[in-house]
């Protein structure tokens, strides 16, 4: 029978065995499944492993310095930091295409974990935190060659941080892949790591780059990140975080409205909440949050972002509906 802990000590076991003296990459993304797998081959295999943590500037406000300080400082699990931002705001700048974007997000992704591979380097594996449901689902489906994921039916092209760059010459190292999700989630608990990571909402690859509808630049991305650090606040404080799947904010930058703050006039850009619960991100429904709850993230944003001057709420299921707007 399956137990969280034969499941660590089995998995110690065999990465051990597998790595010998030998050293690990593992492309950190601060969600639970990439956390997990760094807590367990940190256990297993110590300073032979190497977390790197790739910013690419679109992360929510303040949630690069608090992956770094909580590896560094609390977990004390080394975790080498690459601000690729720079990089990443250069290949978007004047695309608008969903998909195009995606896909250049995820090109840049492989180029920048290339070149800091080769830097910290050199290294015999690379560590996946690939589960259970992406090894069974990967009969039929195509492999996305602008992300080196396994897609099953091309609705978007996703970009996960740790997607096996295709032409880099390592052995994977797949400890969870046995695992479904909410197994994931236990063994992580049982190695230590904390609620905020274990019950972390998803939040996708190519990060706040697709909430923000049509072209990503460092002005817009300010303006998200204000309206988003107010959704996530005010939420956490309504206690219903946990009962949503994902609770967001979406920029509508090329779209102006007509408002009046005080006795002026004001023309500036409508935010979207998109709140919405789901039992795996395939199916979701809209989430039905109380009027008090949307009353203050309306208020708030509108008073405290400047920029923004209106606040509509997404009522759209999925099907037909997607949980992202790009
Ligand atoms: P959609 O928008 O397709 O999203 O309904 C379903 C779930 O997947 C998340 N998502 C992503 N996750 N890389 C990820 O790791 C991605 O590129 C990506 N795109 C969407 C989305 O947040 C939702 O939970």
């Amino acid at each position: 029978t399956w137990t969280t802990d034969s499941f660590i000590e089995e998995a110690v076991r065999e990465v051990r065995a597998q790595v010998g003296d030998r050293r690990v990459l593992l492309a950190l993304s601060g969600g639970v499944d990439s956390s997990t797998l760094a807590f367990l081959l940190h256990k297993a295999i110590g300073d032979q492993l190497t977390c790197m943590f790739i910013d690419q500037g679109f992360m929510r406000k303040g949630e690069p310095e608090r992956l770094v300080k909580l590896f560094l400082e609390q977990f004390h699990i080394p975790v080498e930091y690459i601000n690729a931002s720079d990089r990443f705001i250069a290949q978007v700048k004047g695309i608008t295409d969903p998909e195009e974007k995606r896909k250049r997000i995820g090109y840049e992704f492989i180029n920048v974990f290339e070149s800091e591979s080769k830097r910290l380097g050199p290294f015999d594996f690379l560590a996946q935190g690939t589960l259970y449901p992406d090894v069974i689902e990967s009969a039929d489906t195509n492999i996305d060659p602008a992300t080196g994921k396994r897609v099953a039916v091309k609705i978007k092209s996703h970009h996960n941080v740790g997607g096996l760059p295709p032409n880099l010459r390592f052995t994977l190292i797949e400890p969870l892949r046995m695992l479904f999700k909410d197994e994931v989630r236990k063994v992580g608990t049982a190695l230590g790591l904390p609620e905020e990571i274990v019950k972390r909402q998803p939040f996708p690859g190519p990060g706040l780059a697709i909430r923000i509808i049509g072209e990503v630049t460092p002005d817009r991305l300010e303006i998200l990140r204000n309206a988003d650090l107010i959704v996530r606040q005010e939420v956490n404080r309504s206690g219903s975080y946990h009962d949503l799947w994902q609770a967001f904010a979406v920029l509508l930058p090329t779209i102006r409205s007509v408002g009046v703050m005080g006795d002026q006039r004001t023309y500036a850009y409508p935010i979207v909440l998109r709140m919405v619960t789901s039992e795996d991100g395939m199916t979701a429904d809209w989430a039905r949050v109380p009027y008090d709850l949307l009353e203050t993230i309306s208020t708030r944003i509108v008073n405290e972002v400047k920029g923004v001057n209106r606040v509509v709420l997404d009522i759209t299921s999925k099907p037909p509906g997607t949980i992202e707007w790009e």
